[in-house]
């Protein structure tokens, strides 16, 4: 793609945002070619809508609750997505599986990031603290963080970063969770800005390939 991107971070309702922020930082300092043009949560008082609001990028607050069914809910979003003209679309600490109709539609172009070495701790239920609780029970040496498409299930898409985390024997979920998230304030503007580039291809066998600059 060789416009700048046109790029929508999806969040929950009380995320704190650093991955929005990281990312923002990226856009502005010329890594990622694009920008942060619409972020949307289910809350306008969380962190990540604040931050964004401040940056004076357009927000919007959609909570399931205020809609008479899901797919109502799914409809909106898709519109907000379509009416923003976006590009590529963020997963930063969305909680809900995408709706099938937003993932068809934007197909290699949605991206999550997940605070574990996928396929390690990953999928429906392990988000959060839960995974971290789950490496140090586990013992695990190391850990790690992966940005990855999306598809139609929970942290399943095509692999696009991973960086490793050395786990220690006197880390807690609390220090793991701190190492992790200093290795995704990475990694999300790396992927983001080799899509950028153009640079990744995902293979007919869902391996993504990271074309040379
Ligand atoms: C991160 O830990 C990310 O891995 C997970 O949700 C969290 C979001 O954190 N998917 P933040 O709101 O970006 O600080």
């Amino acid at each position: 793609m060789s416009h700048p991107l046109r790029i929508a971070v999806l969040v929950s309702g009380t995320s704190r945002g650093s991955n929005l922020r990281a990312i923002v930082a990226a856009c502005e300092n010329g890594q990622i070619n694009g920008s942060v043009t619409l972020v949307v949560g289910s809350r306008s008082d969380s962190p990540a809508l604040q931050f964004a609001a401040e940056k004076s990028v357009d927000t919007l607050a959609l909570a399931v609750k205020d809609f008479s069914s899901e797919e109502e809910y799914d409809n909106a979003l898709l519109d907000a997505l379509d009416n923003n003209n976006t590009d590529l679309i963020c997963l930063a600490g969305y909680m809900r599986l995408l709706s099938t109709s937003i993932v068809q539609k934007y197909k290699h172009r949605v991206m999550n990031i997940h605070p574990a070495l996928i396929p390690m701790f990953y999928g429906q239920g392990m988000y959060g603290h839960h995974v971290h609780e789950a490496a140090i029970k586990r013992g695990v040496k190391i850990s790690g963080v992966t940005v990855h498409f999306v598809d139609e299930e929970y942290d399943t898409g095509p692999i696009i970063v991973q960086i490793p985390v050395e786990v220690t024997s006197d880390d807690t979920p609390e220090t793991l969770a701190a190492k992790v998230l200093e290795k995704e304030h990475e990694a999300y503007p790396l992927a983001v800005s080799l899509f950028s580039h153009g640079r990744l291809q995902v293979q007919p066998d869902k391996r993504v390939k990271v074309l040379q600059d």
